[in-house]
C-alpha cells in the first residue's frame, strides 16, 4: 500500500510514534499501524439532534465496510446541530461546526473521512469542512423519516406544522386537535420527510457527486441505508488508495449539476447559501445568479411537500434522485465526477420512474419552470431570492403598501393586533434578520399572515426579509435580501406605507421612493443594531466576520482551503 497520511503519526521507532501508537492500542492490533488507511467517521450523532440520533447504528455499518476493505474505522463525534433545538438559530452555528470539524479532520491522524450528516446544517457544515481539508471524503446522508399520519392523512413534518398552526390561528382547527397531531408528526428515526433543507442537502450532495450514487433519500429505518453505509465504508478505503480528493472531484460543473437537481426536486432556498459557502471553500466560481441562469428554466418534476403533495418515502419508492436526473440529463455536465470516480450521468441509464404521480416525466412537469429566481432592485442591490414554485401565481407581480417590522420581536408584538393597518395587498417587511442583524440569519422570512387577514381567508401575502425561510415552508417570500439592514442595506430605509413593487418575471424588487429621498432617510436604528451587540465568544467573531447571504454567509477568513498538512508534532 502507498504511504498513508496517518503513517506520519504512526510509522517509526521514535518516541513520538510510540506515543501515537500506544495510546491507540486499546483493541487495535499491531497491524492497524502497518500503513493501512485510518478512516474517520465524522459523526453528527447527538441526542439533542433528534434527526441524527440513530447515527451510531449507521456508523457501525460503515465501520464494518471500512474494516472489510482493509481500513481502520474510527468514530469521530463532531459538533452537531439540532435544527429544532438550538437557539437562537442553527445557522449561527453552521460556520462554527464547519470550522471545528475542519480543524479536527486536519489535526487527527486520518487518511479519509465519511461525513455522516442529516439534520439541516450538518451536511453543509461537513462538506465545507471536508472541502477545506481536502482529504478523501464521502457524504453518508442519514435518511428521512417514514411518513406519519394524523386522522388518516399523511403529515409532512415541518410543512404541516406551519399549516396546522395557521389553521388554529384562523379558527379552523381546535388547539386540542393541533396538540393531538404532535405525537403523529414524527413517525420514526430520520430527518424531516418533506423536501425541506435536510432532504434537499442530501439530494444536492449526491448531485454534487459526494454521495455513493443512489443512496440519498433512502429512508432512515430502511435496511438499505445500512447496506449503503457498509458500501460507503468500503468505498472510502478505495478513495484513499486512489487519492480521490474533493478538489479532484468537485468542479463548477458539479455545482451546476447540483443546481439543476435542486430545481428539479423543488428543493429548499437554504441550498443557495450552503452551496455558495461550499463552493467558496473549494475556490470554485459560483454566484447567486448561477441559480437563476441554470436552475430557473428547469421543470419541477417532483410532487413533494412543500411545493406539492408527497413525502420522501414516496420519492424513494418512485425512483429517487436518479429517476429525476434522467429526465433532465441533457442539462447536466457529463464530465462531473462522483466519489466512485465515474461521472454522475453514467448512473442514469438504469434509472426508472416507478410512480409518475410522485416523479413526473419531463413532458408532464408539475411546473414548467422551477428553481430559484434572483431579484435585484433598490431594495436589494446585491440580490434577493424567491422560490416561485412555493409562491402564489397571482402574487408574482404585485404592488402593495409596506408594513414594516424592525425585528422578530416587533413582528410578534404587533402581527395579531386587530388594528394593524394591513389588507390582503399589503407587503409585510421584516428586517434585522440577516447574518449580522439577528445574528445568524434565522428562518423567519415566511412571517405569519396577520390573524385578522387569516380570518378573512387570506393564506398568502408578499413578504420580504433579510433572513431565511425553512425549507419546509411555502409562500410568496422574498428572502436573503442583500445587503441586510444591519449591514446598511436599503431595507433599513423603507417605512410603513411605502409602495413596494415585486416583479418576479422581471426579476425586480423595488420600493417606489426616489433615490434622493432614500438618500435623505436615516437607517431605522432598531433594524441595524446587532442583537444584544455581542461582546465576546463565537457570536462576536461571527458578527465581525460573517459575509452576506449573496456569497454564502461564511466567515470571511474561512474561504478557501488549508489542505491537510500539519507541520508540527504535538510533543
Ligand atoms: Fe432536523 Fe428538519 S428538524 S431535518
Amino acid at each position: 500500500m502507498p504511504e498513508q497520511r496517518s503513517s506520519q503519526w504512526y510509522e517509526g521507532t521514535d518516541r513520538n510514534a510510540y506515543i501515537h501508537r500506544a495510546w491507540m492500542r486499546r483493541g487495535l492490533p499491531a497491524n492497524a499501524f502497518d500503513g493501512r488507511p485510518h478512516i474517520a467517521i465524522a459523526n453528527t450523532a447527538s441526542d439533542l439532534t433528534p434527526c441524527n440520533s440513530h447515527f451510531n447504528e449507521v456508523a457501525e455499518s460503515v465501520k464494518h465496510g471500512i474494516s472489510e476493505a482493509g481500513g481502520v474505522p474510527l468514530n469521530l463525534p463532531v459538533v452537531s446541530l439540532g435544527e429544532t433545538q438550538v437557539r437562537p438559530t442553527a445557522m449561527l452555528w453552521r460556520n462554527m461546526a464547519a470550522m471545528a470539524i475542519e480543524e479536527m479532520l486536519r489535526a487527527n491522524p486520518i487518511d479519509g473521512v465519511v461525513l455522516l450528516g442529516g439534520c439541516d446544517k450538518t451536511i453543509p457544515a461537513l462538506l465545507m469542512a471536508a472541502a477545506s481539508v481536502d482529504l478523501p471524503a464521502v457524504v453518508l446522508p442519514g435518511g428521512p423519516m417514514l411518513t406519519g399520519t394524523f386522522r388518516g392523512v399523511a403529515l409532512g413534518c415541518g410543512t404541516d406544522v406551519w399549516r396546522l398552526s395557521e389553521e388554529v390561528r384562523a379558527g379552523a382547527l381546535s388547539q386540542a386537535q393541533f396538540l393531538k397531531s404532535e405525537s403523529s408528526m414524527i413517525r420514526s428515526r430520520g430527518h424531516c420527510n418533506t423536501m425541506g433543507t435536510a432532504s434537499t442537502m442530501a439530494v444536492v450532495a449526491e448531485a454534487l457527486g459526494m454521495v455513493l450514487p443512489g443512496l440519498a433519500g433512502t429512508p432512515a429505518p430502511d435496511s438499505r441505508l445500512l447496506e449503503g453505509a457498509h458500501d460507503t465504508g468500503r468505498l472510502v478505503v478505495e478513495m484513499v488508495a486512489a487519492q480521490r480528493l474533493p478538489s479532484s472531484l468537485l468542479s463548477r460543473g458539479s455545482f451546476l449539476n447540483a443546481i439543476v437537481a435542486l430545481a428539479a426536486v423543488g428543493g429548499s432556498t437554504n441550498a443557495v447559501v450552503h452551496l455558495l459557502a461550499i463552493a467558496g471553500r473549494c475556490g470554485i466560481e459560483l454566484s447567486q445568479d448561477d441559480f437563476d441562469s441554470t436552475g430557473s428554466d428547469v421543470p419541477l418534476l417532483v410532487d413533494l411537500q412543500p411545493a406539492g403533495r408527497f413525502l420522501m418515502e414516496d420519492f424513494h419508492r418512485a425512483g429517487g434522485l436518479h429517476a429525476v436526473l434522467r429526465e433532465v440529463r441533457d442539462l447536466l455536465d457529463p464530465t462531473a465526477l462522483t466519489v466512485t470516480g465515474r461521472p454522475l450521468v453514467s448512473y442514469l441509464d438504469e434509472a426508472e420512474i416507478f410512480d409518475r404521480e410522485v416523479i413526473r416525466l419531463r413532458a408532464e412537469p408539475l411546473q414548467p419552470h422551477a428553481g430559484i429566481a434572483v431579484l435585484y432592485g433598490n431594495l436589494a442591490p446585491n440580490g434577493a431570492v424567491i422560490k416561485p414554485a412555493a409562491a402564489s401565481d397571482h402574487l408574482l407581480q404585485h404592488r402593495g403598501r409596506a408594513m414594516v417590522f424592525d425585528s422578530v420581536e416587533d413582528m410578534h408584538a404587533r402581527l395579531d393586533d386587530p388594528d394593524l393597518d394591513v389588507d390582503a395587498d399589503s407587503v409585510l417587511v421584516l428586517r434585522g434578520c440577516g447574518p449580522k442583524g439577528y445574528p445568524g440569519m434565522p428562518e423567519v422570512a415566511n412571517l405569519p399572515i396577520p390573524t385578522k387577514l387569516l380570518k378573512l381567508g387570506v393564506r398568502d401575502m408578499v413578504r420580504i426579509c433579510d433572513g431565511r425561510m425553512s425549507g419546509t415552508a411555502y409562500g410568496t417570500v422574498v428572502l436573503h435580501v442583500s445587503p441586510e439592514a444591519a449591514a446598511g442595506g436599503p431595507l433599513s430605509l423603507i417605512s410603513t406605507g411605502d409602495i413596494v413593487v415585486l416583479d418576479v418575471p422581471g426579476r425586480r424588487i423595488d420600493v417606489e421612493v426616489d433615490a434622493a429621498e432614500l438618500g435623505r432617510r436615516e437607517p431605522a436604528a432598531a433594524s441595524t443594531a446587532a442583537y444584544a451587540n455581542p461582546t465576546r465568544g463565537w457570536e462576536r467573531l461571527y458578527v465581525d466576520t460573517v459575509q452576506q447571504a449573496d456569497t454564502g454567509a461564511d466567515l470571511d477568513f474561512l474561504l478557501g482551503s488549508s489542505g491537510s498538512k500539519v507541520s508540527r508534532e504535538s510533543h
